[in-house]
């Protein structure tokens, strides 16, 4: 392994593409962004990785619904993602998709090196799984008896053949590890909830799934086609097939990570499955994996299955990306959690940023082009303002811990106070008592100060704010990089000389919210009573409600038994439409999957889809059941599938 002191390997959790992103996305995305810049930019080799989570059911079932190829709608949602990022100029080295060919052969290596070390077997899996988490539960941790404890949905019983990795073998190293490394896992109260969970002891997990087909097939030499990968496996692994494990190897040498970003709701997977899926493939443990909190709206938090939240794009395009960035990272105690508010990040933009900073500059602007034709040095500074420079060098020295605790609300707080030192020196000193004293030496040192102290922040601040900085940067002629960093913060040395460049204020006040203010969260989709109200009495119909109804022949294309159901059989349907349908079909009892292959059944289409045993039906087929059997209702001679019954 590489030396990872020089390296920095940054990691975002890879995004499910179940649907868009929003500011929770984007959040995790900035954090893990500011760390990779401001590692580049003190000279750290830096790879900085984020992507998608495209396998499992969650996935497979909200392309369905969508009569989407789970592959289709992937590549429609994970381009969305990244044009995103590309829009906000996030300054990834590399995009993983775990549909990447790559990926998931990497996937499959690290399943047989398990297996070789002896940490899997094979057994089944009983108890509750809820989707939406894409978790397993047992009976005691679920809530009333079928709710999923994390998210509230509704959980739904699984009993199918399952390999399992031993994680109980991994309780004590764990532990081990946690109580060795005090910041493995950050916030450090975050890391205690872990360590308890884990002494609590540990179940062997259940890493392979049967009941559905969308995930990374098990490597060929365990030939057992049935079952594909669980898709926190899958999805954990992505931190090193990004580098090239199992294949290449290439990057491999700047594992292990600096810091794994996430939110508090994948904590467990980060902090108990993944690094014991590491020690089982003889990996060193990541040096941190830092949790934050959630936004929320109204104290709920922002979810795509809530359907409560806010597209990030709509707020950086109205209030600047850049100040979006800073308000993020500077509004909220890392691992706290933040209510999003137009008026909170109003207020950052007008105050922390338009006075504290933006008018601070313009300040040596006026100041400077007054007294000295807009030339500024550093000569004297120290004669007359060792005291501010001490006070600010102070601050500036306690900002790299800061950053790397992930303790970044603090970060920005500290960076403010060289900010107030200097516009309390001006206040102070009066440059212009000062000129009319005929001080000019004074007045002269006190801009070399403010510039100073101008470019240290900015410095400081690249990494939230590059564009902003770099202007701040150009004003006060210099670069910001490795080697002002070197120079000015490290070194504490001060700018040469330089003549100031007038530029338009950075941060123009925001006088009013600029996006309508957006609608509480929706509630709970309740079904709606009766759509159309022309209800039948004398049980006669009229033939606009008979087609109501649209009925369909469809041909069967795939046909097969789900595990553990004596009735249902798993249908795909072609009804002429992009994508065949899956349905879920009570009829085990009369035909089998063979026979079914090939022929043709009248459909329902337009019926609302249904779960049946967590598998989602998207229609059904018409049969009639008499004493002697069941028979489907087929054309007498075959008919273009789709074509409508009437
Ligand atoms: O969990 N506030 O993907 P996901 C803050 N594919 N951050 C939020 C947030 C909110 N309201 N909502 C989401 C998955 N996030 C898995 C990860 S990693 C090997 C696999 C952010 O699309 C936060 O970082 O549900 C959270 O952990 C992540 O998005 C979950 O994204
Ligand atoms: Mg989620």
């Amino acid at each position: 392994m590489g030396d990872s002191c020089k390296k920095a390997y940054i990691t975002t959790p890879i995004y499910y593409v179940n649907d868009v992103p929003h500011i929770g996305h984007a959040y995790t995305t900035i954090i893990a962004d500011t760390l990779a810049i401001y590692s580049r930019m003190v000279g750290l080799d830096t790879f900085f990785l984020t992507g998608t989570d495209e396998h499992g059911q969650k996935i497979e079932q909200a392309a369905l619904a969508r009569g989407k190829s789970p592959q289709e709608y992937a590549d429609e949602i994970s381009s969305k993602f990244k044009a995103l990022w590309d829009e906000f100029d996030i300054t990834y080295d590399k995009y993983i998709r775990t549909t990447d060919k790559e990926h998931k052969k990497g996937v499959q290596v690290a399943f047989e090196k398990m297996l070789e070390k002896g940490d899997i077997y094979k057994g089944t899996y009983k108890g509750h799984y809820c989707i939406s988490c894409e978790t397993f539960f047992t009976d005691t941790q679920i809530v009333d008896g079928e709710l999923c404890p994390d998210c509230g949905k509704e959980t739904s019983i699984v009993e199918e053949e399952s390999y399992f990795f031993k994680l109980s073998n991994y309780q004590d190293k764990l532990i081990e590890w946690y109580k060795k490394n005090e910041k493995c896992i950050l916030p450090k109260t975050k890391k205690n909830e872990v360590m308890r969970f884990v002494e609590g002891g540990l179940e062997d997990l259940s890493i392979t799934r049967t009941s559905f087909d969308w995930g990374v097939k098990l490597p060929d030499s365990v030939n057992d086609p049935k079952h594909v990968m669980y898709v926190w496996l899958d999805a954990l692994m992505n931190y090193v097939t990004a580098l090239g494990y199992g294949t290449t190897n290439e990057k491999m040498d700047y594992w292990p990570a600096r810091v794994h970003l996430i939110g508090k709701d994948i904590l467990r997977f980060h902090a108990i499955f993944w690094p014991a899926f590491l020690m089982s493939l003889d990996l060193p443990l990541p040096k941190h994996i830092a949790a934050h909190g959630w936004w929320t709206r109204n104290g709920e938090k922002m979810s795509k299955s809530k359907g409560n939240v806010i597209n990030p794009k709509e707020v950086a395009d109205a209030y600047g990306l850049e100040n979006f960035r800073y308000f993020m990272l500077r509004e909220v105690p890392f691992g706290g959690d933040g209510d999003f508010s137009q008026k909170a990040l109003i207020d950052r933009i007008n105050s922390d940023l338009g006075n504290d900073l933006g008018n601070l500059l313009n300040r040596l602007i006026g100041m400077s082009g007054k007294y000295s034709e807009g030339v500024v040095n550093s000569d004297n500074v120290e004669k007359y303002y060792q005291a501010e420079l001490d006070e600010v060098n102070e601050s500036l020295a306690k900002l790299e811990p800061l950053l790397f605790d992930m303790q970044l609300h603090r970060y920005l707080e500290e960076l403010w106070r060289p900010l107030s030192v200097a516009n309390k020196a001006i206040d102070k000193y009066q440059p212009w008592n000062l000129m009319k004293e005929g001080k000019e030496e004074e007045a002269f040192a006190l801009n070399g100060l403010i510039a100073n102290i101008l470019a240290k922040v900015a410095i400081m601040l690249h990494p939230v704010m590059p564009k902003s900085t770099n202007k701040i940067s150009q004003a006060l002629g210099f670069e910001i990089g490795l080697d002002s960093y070197t120079k000015l913060i490290r070194e504490k040395g001060l700018l040469a000389e330089f003549t100031i460049t007038k530029v338009p204020p950075l941060f123009p006040r925001v006088e009013e919210q600029l996006l309508k203010e957006v609608e509480p969260p929706k509630q709970e989709a309740k079904p709606k009573k009766e759509e159309k109200k022309e209800v039948s009495t004398s049980g006669v119909i009229t033939i606009d409600q008979f087609f109501q109804t649209e009925l369909k022949i469809g041909t069967i294309i795939e046909a097969e038994e789900v595990p553990k159901s004596k009735k249902l059989l798993k249908l795909k349907v072609d009804l002429g439409e992009e994508n065949p349908r899956q349905i879920i079909a009570g009829i085990k009892e009369w035909y089998s999957p063979e026979d079914l292959v090939g022929t043709q059944a009248c459909v329902v289409a337009n019926l609302k889809p249904a779960k049946l045993m967590s598998m989602l039906s998207e229609g059904m087929l018409l049969a009639a059941k008499d004493e002697n059997g069941l028979s489907l209702l087929r054309p007498e001679t075959p008919k273009t599938a789709g074509t409508k019954v009437s």
